[in-house]
C-alpha cells in the first residue's frame, strides 16, 4: 500500500471510533494535514452529527466549510471532548512533533480545549526518540536571528522556512509568523525542550507536543489500524 493508501486507511477507522466515543450533537477539534483531509472526507455523511468543529488552520477551515461542517471559533467554546489530528513524529509515549504543514499554533491551541487527544497516521510517523523530523519553531520575525542563534546554540541546524513554489519567498503561517525547522536535535526529553522553548521571546510556539501529548494512537502497522493508548502517568 502507499503512504497515501495507509492515511486513507487509518483515517476512515477514526470515523467509527470519533462516532463511537461522541454522543450526536457533539464538539469536535480537528487538526491539518494529509491525514486529517482523509478523514474529513471520510466523516463529511456525517457532518450533521456534529454540533461544531472548531478547526486549526484556514486549510481545514475551507475544507470543512465545503464538507458541510459548521465550524465554529475557538473563542466561541469553552472545551471539546475530543481533538485528532496527524503528526509528523510520535514517540512511544505519545509526544508528537507536530507542524510540518505550518499549523502548529492553532493546533496546539485547539488540543489544549480538548479533553482527549487522538492521533492518527501511518507507521512512518513511529520514532523512539523524536528529532529526525526538523522541528518547527513559530516565531515573531523581528526575532527569528536571534531565535535562530539559540537554536544553534543547542545543536541545532536552523533553516528558516521558504514556501514550497518559491524559495526566496518566506512561508508565512496563519498568524502572519515565520517558521524555524530545526534539524539535528535529539528530544529525549519532549517536555523539558517544549517548556525551555516557550520561554524564548518572539517563539509563537514550539512543534513540541508533550504538554498536548496524544491520548490515544491510530496506526495502519503492517497493512491493518492499531489502536495504542498511552499511560496518563507517562514518562516525559
Ligand atoms: C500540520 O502543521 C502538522 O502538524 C500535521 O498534523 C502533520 O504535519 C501531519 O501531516 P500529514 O497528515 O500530512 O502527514
Amino acid at each position: 500500500m502507499t503512504q497515501d493508501e495507509l492515511k486513507q486507511m487509518v483515517a476512515t477507522a477514526a470515523v467509527q471510533e470519533i462516532l463511537a466515543i461522541l454522543p450526536p450533537q457533539s464538539l469536535i477539534g480537528m487538526g491539518t494535514g494529509s491525514t486529517v483531509n482523509y478523514l474529513i472526507d471520510a466523516l463529511q455523511t456525517h457532518a450533521s452529527y456534529f454540533r461544531g468543529v472548531v478547526s486549526s488552520s484556514d486549510k481545514t477551515s475551507q475544507l470543512l466549510q465545503e464538507r458541510g461542517f459548521k465550524v465554529l471559533d475557538a473563542n466561541q467554546v469553552t472545551s471539546l471532548p475530543l481533538y485528532i489530528d496527524g503528526a509528523d513524529e510520535i514517540d512511544p509515549h505519545g509526544n508528537m512533533i507536530k507542524g510540518g504543514g505550518g499549523a502548529l499554533t492553532r493546533e496546539k491551541i485547539v488540543a489544549s480545549l480538548a479533553d482527549q487527544f487522538i492521533c492518527i497516521c501511518d507507521a512512518t510517523k513511529l520514532v523512539n526518540v523524536l528529532g529526525v523530523f526538523p522541528l518547527p519553531v513559530e516565531v515573531i520575525p523581528m526575532a527569528s536571528a536571534q531565535i535562530q542563534r539559540f537554536l544553534e546554540s543547542i545543536g541545532g541546524n536552523v533553516e528558516l522556512r521558504k514556501t514550497k513554489t518559491d524559495l526566496n519567498q518566506n512561508f508565512v503561517t496563519d498568524n502572519q509568523a515565520w517558521i524555524l525547522d530545526v534539524k539535528g536535535l535529539v528530544i529525549d526529553q519532549p517536555l523539558a525542550l517544549e517548556t525551555q522553548l516557550n520561554q524564548l521571546p518572539g517563539v509563537i510556539c514550539n512543534g513540541v507536543f508533550a504538554v498536548q501529548s496524544a491520548d490515544t494512537l491510530l496506526v495502519t502497522l503492517n497493512d491493518k489500524v492499531q489502536t495504542i493508548h498511552f499511560r496518563k502517568d507517562k514518562n516525559n
